[in-house]
């Protein structure tokens, strides 16, 4: 392998860009967007301190990978760039493993393929053809509750909904849990990539955690439930699981679980909040789309998962030397894979911060950058957007946002937290 001169040499970031300053991810986000393209120019990955240097550990850090090619090249890998021990930054406490035990997002092969292989079948897009009618019936049903009760937050009564709704039929989960594991996913997720101050975390010690454990406790109640009347639901499919001759142990149900439903619920609601968004900011693509919705749909979804890349990114461990972007990486280095700025390198993508639902081709990043993690959920994701912009803009309903979305400021995920919206009532 040819070793460059740069070999530990850490190239400095500039100095607005400090991807491991909190402070940076509240910036309003055409700020955090300049400093990523200031990024990509660089020749090669930036380092940056997340702790620094004790008398006792060493300093800790990581190398971002901002362009295309970097993080297409690192996600396809995995032998390089490993998910374990964890794809969080920063990763996961070894007791948190421990307690709620290992997800499938930090594992690497075998151990991977084989817990992947326990739910992928489901999510083939041949299975989940035979769930678009129900896809569809939700959308319906979300869109209908949305005319009748006028809400103000689009986030929870239609972007949060219909993901919601959608995973807990494919997971079998009865009406009386619904309520309660609604908030449990939100807790679950709220604080994700978002640095709290001491008093919120005073006020709700662990309240993250204790959702977690309570998505574990309604796994296992649900489990038995299956275990003695099976259905064809993806909880039935978890508990008759097989891997390696054994069946799934409480804590890796547990994380399945909670893997699915917050994988599930988070990422497209946020995609379909910053939908609502584009859409309104960009009328004449709107009106592009709804003029033949049936020809523009996919590619609507494709640019709205682009351009606000619900996902920013996630992390990998180097477990072996390797030369990438101009840097030599050693094991034990920890890169960060920037989706959201893959997204908007303007080598693969002509004016990557327009919003154009006829960009084609449309290679974004926003599902990962291919590899054996790529998300498993991609191709329900776009039948729920599908489904819910279908018959949002199939009503005469004037459907708008109004004022800019309310962003939770993660490092983590393009999260909104509320989204103020307004629509015409149809029609009597
Ligand atoms: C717009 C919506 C979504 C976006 C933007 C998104 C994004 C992502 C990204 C970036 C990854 C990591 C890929 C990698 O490491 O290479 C991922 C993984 C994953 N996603 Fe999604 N996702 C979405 C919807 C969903 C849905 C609806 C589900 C359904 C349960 C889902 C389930 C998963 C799972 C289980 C993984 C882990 C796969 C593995 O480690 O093998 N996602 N997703």
């Amino acid at each position: 392998m040819k070793v460059p001169a740069q070999q530990g040499v850490r190239q400095a970031h500039p100095p607005e860009a400090d991807l491991a300053d909190p402070a940076f991810w509240q910036l309003p986000r055409p700020a955090r967007l300049d400093a990523f393209a200031a990024l990509r120019k660089l020749d090669r990955p930036a380092y940056f301190t997340e702790r620094p240097a004790t008398r006792r550990r060493p300093a800790q850090g990581f190398y971002a990978l901002v362009t295309h090619a970097d993080v297409v090249r690192a996600s396809r890998l995995p032998e390089v760039f490993a998910s374990a021990p964890g794809v969080t930054t920063p990763e996961p406490a070894r007791w948190v493993r421990f307690l709620f035990g290992e997800s499938m997002v930090n594992m690497d092969a075998p151990r991977h393929t084989r817990h992947r292989r326990v739910v992928a079948r489901a999510f083939t897009p041949r299975l989940l053809a035979a769930a678009d009618e129900d896809i569809r019936r939700v959308a319906a049903r979300v869109v209908d509750d949305m005319v009748a009760q006028r809400p103000g937050d689009f986030v929870p009564s239609v972007a949060s909904r219909m993901p919601f709704e959608v995973i807990c039929n494919l997971m079998g989960i009865p009406e009386r849990h619904r309520a309660g594991i609604a908030d449990r996913i939100d807790h679950a997720s709220e604080n994700a990539g978002v640095k709290r101050s001491i008093g919120a975390r005073l006020r709700d010690p662990g309240r993250g955690l204790r959702a977690l454990a309570r998505m574990h406790l309604m796994m296992a109640s649900l489990g038995r439930e299956r275990r003695r009347r099976p259905t064809d639901d993806l909880i039935s499919a978890l508990v008759r699981a097989d891997v390696d001759g054994r069946g799934l142990d409480a804590r890796s149900l547990g994380s399945f679980f909670s893997l699915l439903m917050v994988a599930g619920v988070e990422t497209t609601r946020n995609a379909i909040t910053h939908a609502l968004t584009l859409l309104t900011e960009n009328p004449e693509q709107r009106a592009l789309l709804a003029s033949d919705f049936e020809r523009y749909a996919d590619g609507a979804v494709d640019e709205v998962v682009r351009h606000s890349t619900p996902i920013i990114q996630f992390r990998r461990t180097v477990r072996a030397e390797y030369e990438l972007g101009g840097h030599v990486f050693v094991p034990g280095d920890k890169v960060v894979l920037y989706y959201a700025s893959a997204n908007r390198d303007a080598s693969v993508f002509t004016d990557p911060d327009t919003f154009d639902i006829t960009r084609s081709p449309n290679p974004h990043l926003g599902y990962g950058g291919g590899g054996p993690h790529f998300c498993l959920g991609s191709y329900l994701a776009r039948q729920e957007i599908k489904a819910l912009f279908r018959e949002l803009l199939s009503r005469p309903l004037a459907l708008r946002a109004v004022g800019l979305p309310d962003l939770a400021g993660s490092n983590f995920d393009n999260r909104v937290r509320a989204l103020p919206f307004a629509f015409d009532p149809p029609a009597p």
